[in-house]
């Protein structure tokens, strides 16, 4: 995800900050035999096979309880047909230009009981095209915005203009900790006044 400045990494590959994931990820009550996705996972480890702090090695359940999809490692999410499969928690950052299809997906794997947290700007929250896409899906119920401002381009000077949010649909009460409506979610030891 990045502003819009017109330059893109292929395949939108811009991971989510490790404090801004650990963040969350403390918020969150996983249950002990909770099945996990992460639809589009990024690179799980580095050159050297080092695992890196991504959302799917962050989540504190079992490796046999995760699964993951990945276009850059030959798994596309949006074609792949997943059966009757569902998933009990769904959290990823989406390529931005495909976030509709992605979100629509998500909640279709998403078992009874499960909960979807999708990282997005607010300010996808507004535009026209998406309103009926709105009222198809239903709004968050909760949106803890991020604190700091994530820097998804490294290229740039400071965070990012915009500010961005986890969009959660929480039908386990597995995010009791995060308050109803808008509110933050403050960076891992991220320091404020
Ligand atoms: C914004 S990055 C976020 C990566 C990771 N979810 C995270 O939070 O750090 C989006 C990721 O989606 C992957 N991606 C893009 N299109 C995809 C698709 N159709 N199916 C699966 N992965 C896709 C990209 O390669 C990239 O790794």
């Amino acid at each position: 995800m990045s502003s819009t400045d017109g330059n893109v990494i292929e395949h939108e590959n811009y991971p989510t900050p490790e404090a801004a994931v650990r963040a969350l990820l403390n918020k969150i009550d996983f249950k002990a035999d909770d099945s996990f996705f992460e639809p589009c996972c990024g690179d799980l480890s580095d050159a050297d096979g080092n695992e890196l702090p991504c959302i799917f090695n962050l989540v504190p359940l079992d490796i046999m309880q995760k699964e993951w999809a990945e276009i850059r490692m030959g798994r596309e999410f949006l074609t792949t047909d997943y059966g009757c499969r569902k998933f009990d928690v769904i959290i990823t950052n989406p390529p931005f230009s495909l976030s509709t299809e992605f979100l629509r997906k998500c909640k279709s794997l998403l078992a009874p009981g499960g909960t979807l947290i999708f990282l997005q700007r607010v300010n996808w929250l507004g535009s026209k095209k998406r309103v009926r896409f709105w009222q198809e899906v239903g709004m968050p119920s909760k949106s803890p915005i991020l604190v700091p401002r994530p820097k998804f381009d490294k290229s740039k000077k400071g965070t990012d203009s915009c500010e961005y949010a986890w969009y959660i649909y929480d039908n386990g009460d597995r995010t009791r900790n995060i308050p109803f409506g808008l509110s933050h979610s403050i960076a891992e030891g991220y320091k404020i006044d």
